[in-house]
C-alpha cells in the first residue's frame, strides 16, 4: 500500500524530529494500536525506546503472555512487564461510577509510567497509540457545550506534574488504517486482526464495582464466547465481541437445585471505525450453544443475554 508506505516514512521523520536524542517510554496495552505505535517508534529511534506493559489485573485470559512473547521474542524490543494488579484493583475497591473508574485507571497508568521512567534514568516522552476516534470522542465537540462521552484512558493530555511530553504518531489514523500500517511494518496477521480492547480493560465490562472474583468469572465466560466465535469462523467479520458481567443476580434451576447467580451479557458488533456500530446478527443456534456452555462451565453465571443495541444510541462498551 503506497499511501501507508508514505505515511510510514513521514511518521518516522516526524518522530525523529520531535524526539531528537530524547528517551521515550511507550505504554503497551496488548492491543493493536499501541503495538503498531511501538514498532513504528522503534523503527524511528531504536533503543531510545523502552516499552512498558502494565498488567493491571484487568486483562483477558492469557493476554499478558501473548504481548510479552511478541515484543521480546519476535521484535527484540526492550520490554518492561510491570505487575501492578494489586495497585489497580486496590484503588478500584469501592468505586462504582464509570467515569471515576476510568479516571482512576488513567491516573494509575501515568503513575506507573512515571515510576518506570525514573528506573531507566528518566524519559522525556511518553508514547501512546491514540487514534483519531479516541481524540474526538473524548474531547468536547467544538462549538457546542462540552460533551464528553467517555474519558478514554489515553486521551486528554498529561497531568501538570508529569514532565514527559506525548508522542502519538497514530493520532490522525482510523483503525482500518492502523491495521494496514501494522501489516506494512510486518506485524503478524493474527495480531493485526485482533479485536480492539480498551485500556481500562475488564474494569469497564463489569458495570459497577469490580472484585477479583467477578473478574475471574468474566474471564472464563469471555474465553468461551471468543472460542466459539473463532470456531464458527466469525472472528474476522466482527469488529469486537466480548462478555459483560452484570451486577445483577437472578434465580435459576440446575439439576434439582435452585441457583442465584450473575447474569452475563454477550456483545458483538460490526463497525468501520468504532464511532458507529451495529449489533451482529448471530443465528439463534449459535447463541444458544454459547449460553449453554457458559452456564454449564462457568460457576457464578446462571443466565445469558444478548445485547442488540446499536451505536448510537448505545456505546460499544457498557461503561
Ligand atoms: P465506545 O464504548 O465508546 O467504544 O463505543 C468505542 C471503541 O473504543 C474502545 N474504547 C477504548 N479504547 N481506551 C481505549 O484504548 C479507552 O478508554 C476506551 N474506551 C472505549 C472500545 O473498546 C471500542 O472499540
Amino acid at each position: 500500500d503506497w499511501t501507508m508506505k508514505a505515511f510510514r516514512e513521514e511518521a518516522i521523520e516526524r518522530i525523529r524530529a520531535q524526539v531528537g536524542t530524547g528517551r521515550v517510554i511507550c505504554g503497551l496495552s496488548g492491543g493493536v494500536d499501541s503495538a503498531v505505535a511501538a514498532v513504528l517508534i522503534h523503527e524511528a529511534i531504536g533503543d531510545q525506546l523502552t516499552c512498558v506493559f502494565v498488567d493491571h489485573g484487568l486483562l483477558r485470559a492469557a493476554e499478558a503472555e501473548q504481548v510479552v512473547t511478541l515484543f521480546r521474542d519476535h521484535y527484540n524490543i526492550p520490554l518492561v512487564h510491570v505487575q501492578a494488579q494489586d495497585l489497580f484493583i486496590g484503588a478500584l475497591e469501592g468505586v462504582s461510577d464509570p467515569e471515576v473508574k476510568r479516571k482512576t485507571i488513567g491516573r494509575l497508568f501515568i503513575d506507573v509510567f512515571d515510576e518506570e521512567a525514573k528506573k531507566i534514568g528518566g524519559a522525556d516522552f511518553l508514547a501512546q497509540g491514540t487514534l483519531y476516534p479516541d481524540v474526538i470522542e473524548s474531547v468536547s465537540f467544538t462549538g457546542g457545550p462540552s460533551v464528553t462521552i467517555k474519558s478514554h484512558h489515553n486521551v486528554g493530555g498529561l497531568p501538570e506534574r508529569m514532565k514527559m511530553k506525548l508522542v502519538e504518531p497514530l493520532r490522525e489514523l482510523f483503525k482500518d488504517e492502523v491495521r494496514v500500517l501494522g501489516r506494512e511494518l510486518g506485524l503478524p496477521d493474527a495480531f493485526v486482526g485482533r479485536h480492539p480492547f480498551p485500556g481500562p480493560g475488564l474494569a469497564i465490562r463489569v458495570p459497577g464495582e469490580i472484585t477479583r472474583e467477578k473478574l475471574d468469572i468474566l474471564r472464563k465466560a469471555d474465553a468461551i464466547y471468543l472460542e466459539e466465535i473463532r470456531n464458527a469462523g466469525l472472528y474476522d467479520v466482527i469488529w469486537q465481541a466480548f462478555a459483560v458481567l452484570l451486577p445483577v443476580k437472578t434465580v435459576g434451576v440446575m439439576g434439582d437445585a435452585r441457583t442465584y447467580d450473575h447474569v452475563c451479557a454477550l456483545r458483538a458488533v460490526t463497525s468501520i471505525d468504532g464511532m458507529t456500530a451495529d449489533f451482529y446478527p448471530f443465528d439463534m443456534a449459535f447463541l444458544g450453544r454459547v449460553a449453554t456452555r457458559i452456564i454449564n462451565e462457568v460457576k457464578g453465571i446462571n443466565r445469558v443475554t444478548y445485547d442488540i443495541t446499536s451505536k448510537p444510541p448505545g456505546t460499544i462498551e457498557w461503561e
